[in-house]
């Protein structure tokens, strides 16, 4: 949980109320932007009804590349500017927590930046609306996961819903007012060779209020072959634990629905 991040609370507010408005634009509208390629760089999905396991999807969501080229909407009026400017100060705020971690991890501060080039660093605008569900129990917004990319910044509009998994067990997360949730995400994982690790979470639903939550992944940029750093390695005590690849690459693992880390994490004695 992230506070003091100099992100004005005008501005978390802002955002997160276009989109309740796009949220709130009839459904033929928000359709035009329905589709299956994770590679448009305008996406809307509508979960409700899906069946997954004895679970269903109780989330509908908007997906927009916001860097190193920024994808908008046209609609609500005024969205765009704010969204960009709100990417931005996302950008910002995730550079300076790996400058942070760079040096945690033993190197200078610039480490993460270089090696992952995030000067065209690959930046979504993700957000989710869960409606109240009337059953609860039954449903999930969204199922465990962990996010792709290095940090993934989070915030909503103060209903909760948020868990995270701990040595096994799920825990509810109640976020500061205005604060960012940051987690982790697969691609700081791979790179710290495991020092860090993906945080898995999942997103539950209530029978009350509506949440909307607003996730802005930051990742590497596309083209960058992603590997443990090699100075993290060391094939006797601490042999390189997941397989190299690209981004973009990495990205289109996705389609298959299995958890893509356990695709290039190698089995080490
Ligand atoms: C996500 C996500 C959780 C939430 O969009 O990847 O994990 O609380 N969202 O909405
Ligand atoms: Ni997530």
């Amino acid at each position: 949980m992230l506070v003091n991040h100099g992100v004005p609370e005008t501005l978390m507010k802002a955002v997160l109320d276009d989109c309740n408005e796009f949220f709130n634009l009839p459904m033929e509208e928000k359709m035009e932007f329905a589709t299956k390629d994770i590679w448009k760089p305008i996406r809307f999905g509508t979960g409700v009804d899906i069946k997954v396991e004895k679970f269903f999807f109780w989330r509908d969501f908007l997906k927009v590349f916001a860097h190193p080229e920024f994808h908008f909407l046209s609609k609500p009026q005024g969205f765009s500017e704010i969204a960009q400017e709100y990417c931005k100060r996302c950008h910002e705020v995730s550079m300076e927590l790996l400058k942070g971690i760079s040096e945690s991890l033993g190197f200078e501060e610039s480490y993460i930046e270089k090696a992952m080039n995030l000067k065209s660093g690959f930046q979504l605008f993700a957000a989710n609306l869960y409606p109240p569900c009337p059953q609860p129990e039954l449903a999930m917004g969204i199922p465990a996961h962990t996010d792709h990319g290095l940090l993934t910044l989070l915030i909503e509009n103060g209903i909760g819903g948020l868990q995270i998994q701990h040595n096994g067990k799920w825990f509810h997360v109640n976020p500061l007012p205005n604060s960012f949730l940051v987690n982790t995400a697969d691609h700081l994982e791979i790179l710290s060779n495991g020092r860090y690790k993906s945080i898995m979470h999942r997103a539950v639903v209530n029978n009350q209020s509506t949440r909307i939550s607003i996730a802005i992944p930051n990742g590497p940029s596309l083209d960058t072959m992603v590997s443990p750093a090699p100075e993290l390695v060391d094939n006797e005590s601490r042999p390189a634990a997941y397989i190299p690849m690209k981004y973009k690459d990495y990205m289109d693992l996705q389609l298959d629905g299995k958890p893509c880390l356990e695709r290039v994490r190698l089995p080490i004695a």
